[in-house]
């Protein structure tokens, strides 16, 4: 079954805006985690608008369930994967004009990159996902290119409008699965999941990850980190099947 990892970006995003210390993301993860969150996702982005360096070593110190580091292939980003060395990274493209990720990192023209951080993350032990959108060549390349898992790009299904769009994109979502999972692939899915949308995700067997952030920092302004991870953990609980 599937099981939450709360990315605490905009939590360090809050603090950005005043440039202080406060609130602080090593807290926020605290709470998630007393939720029952089964791990802890942050963004170093080259730009540090949200997520620095400090958070990392500092969640890499009191994470105790598992810390997730999404980051580009950027070689500055990628040295410091080696040291800080996370459980998890996932790989995500990036670009700096961008509110957040746009697209599925491209693990067909990225090849070569993608093969040897994928060799030098395995050498210190971290498991490798890449993110995604769900088109069977980008699973092909994962798989061949040694990554562990992939994320679903679910921001597709996020931004579909109409119920025949919704059921396309989750039959997309069903589709990548299984052909990942045919390759020996984990499969992790998020971006763009709320409150409102986490059902139909949640329903899709054989995800066995979320990754969710925005919508869990904006309900955590109004009623607290630990209650709004409650809340989603609590959705995904009632909605996914259990394999087992
Ligand atoms: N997964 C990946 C790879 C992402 O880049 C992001 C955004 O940082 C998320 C999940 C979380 O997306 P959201 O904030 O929309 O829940």
């Amino acid at each position: 079954m599937a099981v939450l990892n709360v990315n605490i970006d905009h939590v360090a995003t809050v603090r950005q805006a005043r440039r202080t210390d406060e609130p602080d993301p090593v807290w926020a993860a605290a709470e998630c985690e007393l939720a029952g969150a089964n791990g802890i996702t942050v963004h170093l982005r080259q730009d540090r608008r949200h997520i620095n360096d400090r958070d990392v070593w500092a969640l890499k110190e009191s994470v105790a369930s598992k810390l997730n580091l999404e980051m580009s292939m950027a070689e500055p980003i990628v040295k410091i994967a080696e040291q800080v060395v996370p459980d998890q990274v996932t790989l995500v493209p990036e670009n700096r004009q961008e509110l957040t990720t746009e697209g599925g990192l491209d693990c067909v023209k990225f090849e070569a990159r993608l093969r040897t951080v994928v060799n030098r993350m395995h050498k210190k032990g971290i498991l490798v996902s890449a993110f995604i959108t769900p088109e069977l060549e980008q699973i092909a390349a994962s798989a061949e290119t040694g990554c562990d898992a992939i994320e679903l790009h679910t921001g597709a299904y996020a931004n579909a409008k109409s119920e025949r769009a919704v059921k396309k994109q989750i039959a997309a979502l069903e589709a990548g699965r299984d052909f990942a999972l045919e390759q020996g692939l984990i499969v992790h899915a998020g971006h763009g999941l709320t409150y409102r949308n986490i059902a139909a995700v949640a329903r899709i067997e054989g995800l066995c990850e979320f990754n969710i952030g925005h919508s869990i920092v904006s309900r955590a302004v109004l009623v607290g980190m630990r209650e709004a991870t409650r809340q989603m953990i609590e959705l995904i609980d009632k909605y996914a099947k259990r394999l087992d």
